[in-house]
């Protein structure tokens, strides 16, 4: 396999994703009227509360659950599967157990049938990208939960696709950790833009890797904003204190308290 010139643009139109509950014929929508543009090589954050549909509407993006209605194209071609072109992090890092790091990053080459003779070498050049060059011989429960993510992220980079799908990737991490993989997430994207979608609860993570930050809303899941963050890259630590940094997290906290208050609304009356 040669590599390919880099696309990943995705148009979601009036979405809309059902499920059936469970042990009933009754439906439940999800995610309802959903229409947003990604631009190839963008990175767009999704915030929004607990059951908000944002990893619903990350998994249609992947393929893995089908639509109800409207459309989701990638690079104008309907996204009815999972396919090469876009790789998914989970916030679990579901590595294999008797593999080493560097056998986790190149089972996912093999999955894909990568060319023999350099999967190797490919495999390796993606464990040090992401840091762990002194521990391609070592086994996950070696490891920390940091470490892990970063042969997860790895593993889903080294087969070049081109729309990164990352569900809550550091939500099991330590607030210190989280920091550091988020400036060698950033460090990674900007070498060769993957278009980035990137789930997280937390606000000012959103905000430092985003160009845009979508703001979810619930019952059913929708899209409530898009705020477009005028930051400059490379972003700094030093930016999180930064005028226009304190406004965007000022504007999406009102959102979050907005939906806290509408919350404790339905709990008084029920
Ligand atoms: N497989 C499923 N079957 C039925 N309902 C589901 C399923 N997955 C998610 N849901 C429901 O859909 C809604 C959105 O879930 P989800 O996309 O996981 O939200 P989020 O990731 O924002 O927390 C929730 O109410 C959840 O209970
Ligand atoms: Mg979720």
């Amino acid at each position: 396999m040669t590599e390919k010139a880099t696309q990943g643009r995705l148009e979601i139109s009036d979405l809309s994703i059902t499920y059936r509950k469970p042990r009933s014929d009754e439906v439940f929508t999800a995610v309802e009227g959903v229409s947003l543009t990604i631009e190839k090589g963008s990175f767009v954050t999704i915030v929004g509360s607990s059951g908000c549909g944002k990893s619903t509407l990350l998994l249609a993006m992947a393929g893995l659950i089908p639509k109800a209605s409207g459309a989701i194209a990638l690079d104008g071609q309907e996204v009815t599967k999972p396919g090469p072109d876009r790789a998914m992090v989970f916030q679990d890092a579901s590595l294999l157990p008797w593999r080493t790091v560097h056998g986790n990053v190149r089972f996912a080459l093999e999955l894909q049938r990568w060319k023999r003779d350099d999967i190797d070498e490919r495999a390796m050049r993606y464990v040090r990208m992401v840091g762990l060059g002194a521990f391609a011989d070592y086994h996950p429960h070696q490891l920390s939960g940091g470490m892990r993510q970063r042969v997860n992220i790895a593993r889903a980079l080294c087969v070049d696709p081109d729309v990164l799908l990352m569900d809550e990737p550091f939500g099991a991490l330590d607030a210190q950790t989280r920091e550091v993989m988020c400036d060698e997430l950033l460090r990674i994207w900007e070498r060769d833009k993957k278009t980035a979608i990137f789930v997280t609860h937390a606000i000012d993570e959103a905000i430092f890797l985003g160009d845009r930050v979508v703001v979810m809303g619930r019952n059913p899941g929708h899209i409530r904003d898009v705020i477009e963050i005028d930051l400059p890259r490379p972003r700094t630590n030093a930016m999180l204190d930064s005028p226009a940094f304190v406004d965007y997290r000022r504007r999406l906290r009102e959102y979050i308290a907005a939906d806290l208050a509408a919350l404790q609304m339905v709990e008084a009356i029920v």
